[in-house]
């Protein structure tokens, strides 16, 4: 009997542990950041792949401010111009929701400069969030937005994203901070406090997360039956390697020889 009472005093306790576990994990207040990581304001060589990335700093929190991310890219004054890009976006409210992580996340994209040896290249980007006010029963839809100015010249730095979050750079990245003092019960509105002073040096690209990043961009232009993508060499798949192939078709001629030499010493066994 006493030992039944322990049994469901132990089940009661784990649930509660459970529940508290869970309560610790989902996150409803704090600074939600939005850093660009890259480009800076520097000069780049032209590249196929240029890169952009964003930093998300308390990622769960994009979904009750439904956080959205807009921008666009051109070169010189022309933004119909080859590589522009007018209706770049992220909804990271849509796809952040389960986290249950607050480790920064990376937002990624990628442009091609290669048609401006020499070019001037004007980035837009804005942030939208929503600022729910439960006291006045109405949301506030919150704008802010940026451009950042970077020139291509064969004479410039090929991009460096684990430098561009070093110490001395990272500093001067452009970021917008939103404090986040409470989300009603269901989680699904937060409510903002005064904007914080932003803290961009808190989102980092390793060199490892440099080269998954060059990785996936490089995956993404050379998946089969895309056209192909000018200026990149896209990696021949291992299992059909010319030296793959012909190991293994010498493999299978062995093989097929042991077999034939197997039926013919079963052939001389049965005494034909
Ligand atoms: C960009 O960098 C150049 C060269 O270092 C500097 O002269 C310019 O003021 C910078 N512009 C901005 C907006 O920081
Ligand atoms: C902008 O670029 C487009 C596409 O190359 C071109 O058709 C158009 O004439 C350019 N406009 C100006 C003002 O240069
Ligand atoms: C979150 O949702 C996205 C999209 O639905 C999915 O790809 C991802 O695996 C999910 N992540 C977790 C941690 O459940
Ligand atoms: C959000 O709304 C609250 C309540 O109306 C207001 O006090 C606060 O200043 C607003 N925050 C921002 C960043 O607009
Ligand atoms: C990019 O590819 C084109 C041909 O598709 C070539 O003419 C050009 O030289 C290449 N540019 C660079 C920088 O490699």
């Amino acid at each position: 009997m006493g030992a039944f009472y322990t049994l469901v005093a132990f089940f009661l306790m784990a649930g509660l542990m459970i529940a508290l576990a869970d309560a610790t994990t989902s996150v409803n207040a704090g600074i939600f950041e939005v850093d660009l990581l890259f480009p800076r304001n520097a000069t780049y060589t032209p590249q196929p792949l240029m890169p952009l990335v964003w930093a998300l700093q308390n990622p769960p929190l994009a979904s009750p401010l439904l956080a959205t991310i807009y921008w666009g890219l051109w070169e010189g004054t022309n933004r119909t111009g080859p590589g522009s890009i007018s209706d770049g976006g992220f909804e990271p409210y849509a796809f952040m929701n389960n986290l249950s992580s607050s480790e920064p996340v990376l937002l990624k994209n990628f442009f091609n400069t290669i048609s401006y040896p020499d070019g001037v290249w004007t980035l837009y980007w804005a942030m939208q969030v929503t600022n729910c006010s439960q006291t006045q029963d109405s949301t506030h839809v919150i704008e802010r937005s940026t451009t950042i100015v970077f020139t291509t010249s064969s004479s410039g730095q090929a991009p460096d994203l684990v430098a561009a979050t070093k110490e001395d750079m990272c500093r001067s990245a452009e970021a917008f901070a939103f404090d986040v003092t409470s989300t009603d019960v269901g989680g699904i509105c937060g409510v903002l406090g005064r904007s914080p002073t932003i803290n961009p040096c808190a989102a980092t690209i390793d060199a490892a997360a440099a080269s998954s990043i060059s990785a996936a961009a490089t995956a993404e232009v050379c998946l089969p039956g895309q056209p192909p993508y000018p200026n990149v060499t896209c990696p021949t798949p291992t299992f059909a390697s010319s030296a793959d192939a012909a190991g293994r078709s010498r493999l299978a001629a062995a093989s097929t020889l042991l077999m034939l030499l197997a039926s013919l010493t079963a052939l001389i066994h049965r005494g034909f």
